[in-house]
């Protein structure tokens, strides 16, 4: 669905269906007249008086069908003051699902809609396209014989009566379709099975688009990953058949080339099997979810080709497949990590802190990030912890942490502060080794940070994001299908328009 602007007198706004919100226990038309303007017989149709406003209520009117505006799709947004950005992400999904269901084929939202709310319509406008585009979202490039694919409008317009239509909304709704374009790239690469989605796959979908917007992309394979000593990498990869890949990515517009770039590394697990300590057949197949952390870092690179963003970003993702192999690693083998630090792998199965670690202690040698963050699907004891709408957060600095708390909570992503104490190092000491692979299962994602943190060099300001939970979703919820949500995406692009706070 392509995004337009109409700038025009309202009588010569043109679209299928026009789109409106409004509050409980408001009168709609009050906020919006040059709609009535638009379409005068929205003031005498008696579905108008079905319109109170609730939370995602949907009164659907009509007018003659030869006139340019004969539809309007009205959605409740709530009491005024209990407003946010997520109530109208939900009222906007919920009017694109009307859409679909009546088969629109152009749909298209005043701005006059945002004039009285608050935060300013800038943000209104970049949310409501956003969410326009991510609760179209579909997967099914992989079905052959569907009946008829979801319908999607040709197109939905921004209308404005202004003589220009003002820059700033121009710029707004190109930052709700470049996140969202980065949203739904990563959705497709979680929800692609991990017999398509293979680590060179991922590469190749990083080099493509390193192309196409003209950035940085290169990978170092397997056997070189090994002879530069990443022996805790190695391990995880040397029962699989696929060859793994360090895939490096880096976004510098012209003059940030020698900025200290903000680091992403992302668990890049093709697929878990936990390897030869063997996860449970029953929910195995979702573990195709487990490079959602890599997914992510590729999604936020496809929204900064989108943008404007003056910034240098360097993104990085250990990618591998997790598998049971005659060659694969044992339960009790110890390794010897890049940092120099040895490891008794007690359990195959937590092998994202064995990729992570060796990409976290090459990003800090090959780089001074100004911060370093990772993001991995990477315990299940976080997901009992958060559920599946949160993540954590542990991080070195509070400001990093808040920073990414205060992000998410705007842009959807949820994250909350977990602790990293030493005293959570506690178990995961060795008798063999500088450490083992994990604890018991008490506080298993503070453990798996803990280890994490083993390869944090002083001073340096990092963050580490169990997503989990939220990276996938077997239910759906209003702005996504069940699979990859594209959860942190926004949230790292949002961080990287802003810079790190200091
Ligand atoms: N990829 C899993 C974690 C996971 C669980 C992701 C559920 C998404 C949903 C990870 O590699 C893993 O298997 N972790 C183990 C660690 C344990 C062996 C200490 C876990 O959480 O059970
Ligand atoms: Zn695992
Ligand atoms: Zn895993």
């Amino acid at each position: 669905m392509d995004i337009r602007f109409q700038q025009a007198p309202s009588s010569d706004w043109r679209a299928n269906t026009v789109i409106v919100f409004g509050f409980k226990d408001e009168q709609l038309l009050d906020h919006i007249p040059a709609l009535a303007d638009a379409v005068p017989w929205i003031t005498i149709t008696p579905a108008r008086h079905d319109f109170r406003g609730e939370k995602n209520q949907v009164v659907v009117m009509y007018g003659h069908p030869d006139i340019p505006l004969p539809r309007c799709i009205a959605v409740g947004l709530g009491e005024r003051a209990k407003f946010t950005l997520e109530t109208l992400r939900h009222a906007v999904a919920t009017a694109m699902q009307k859409c679909r269901e009546l088969k629109v084929d152009t749909c298209a939202v005043p701005l006059e809609v945002f004039k009285d709310m608050e935060p300013k319509d800038t943000v209104l406008v970049e949310e409501t396209v956003l969410a326009m585009l991510l609760s179209l979202y579909t997967y099914d490039e992989l079905k052959t014989t569907q009946d008829e694919p979801a319908h999607s409008p040709r197109w939905a317009a921004l209308l404005s009566t202004e003589e220009n239509f003002p820059d700033a909304i121009h710029a707004a709704a190109r930052r709700g379709e470049a996140a969202a374009i980065g949203v739904m790239a990563t959705r497709n690469l979680v929800n692609g099975p991990a017999n398509i989605v293979t680590p060179s796959h991922l590469v190749e979908t990083a080099e493509a688009m390193g192309r196409k917007y003209g950035f940085a992309v290169r990978a170092i394979n397997g056997p070189d990953l090994a002879a530069m000593g990443m022996g805790a990498f190695e391990s995880v990869f040397k029962g699989a058949e696929e060859q793994a890949k360090l895939l490096v990515m880096e976004y510098a517009p012209k003059g940030t080339e020698k900025d200290a770039p903000i680091v992403f590394v992302g668990k890049g697990v093709t697929f878990d099997t936990g390897g030869i300590s063997l996860k449970p057949s029953a929910s195995m197949h979702e573990m195709k979810c487990d490079m959602a952390g890599a997914g992510a870092v590729i999604g936020l690179f496809e929204a900064l080709g989108n943008s404007d963003i003056q910034r240098r970003v360097v993104g990085i993702a250990p990618c591998t497949e997790n598998m049971p192999d005659g060659r694969a690693t044992r339960p009790g083998d110890v390794v010897k990590t890049l940092s120099g630090k040895t490891v008794e792998v007690i359990n195959t199965d937590a092998e994202g802190r064995l990729i992570l670690c060796d990409a976290l202690t090459w990003a800090q040698q090959e780089y001074s990030p100004a911060a370093l963050i990772d993001l991995a699907t990477l315990t299940g004891a976080c997901v009992v912890a958060l559920g599946t709408e949160v993540a954590a957060v542990f991080a070195t600095d509070e400001t990093l942490s808040k920073q990414i708390q205060d992000t998410g909570v705007r842009v959807g992503d949820k994250f909350w502060p977990m602790p990293l104490w030493d005293m959570f190092f506690e178990p995961l000491k060795s008798e063999v080794a500088d450490m083992m692979n994990v604890g018991g299962r008490e506080g298993g994602a503070i453990n798996a940070a803990l280890f994490l943190k083993q390869f944090i060099n002083e001073g340096v300001r990092w963050a580490h994001l169990d997503i989990a939970g939220p990276a996938y979703k077997s239910k759906k919820s209003p702005l996504a299908v069940p699979g990859g949500t594209g959860f942190a995406v926004r949230t790292m692009l949002e961080i990287v328009r802003n810079g790190i706070s200091e």
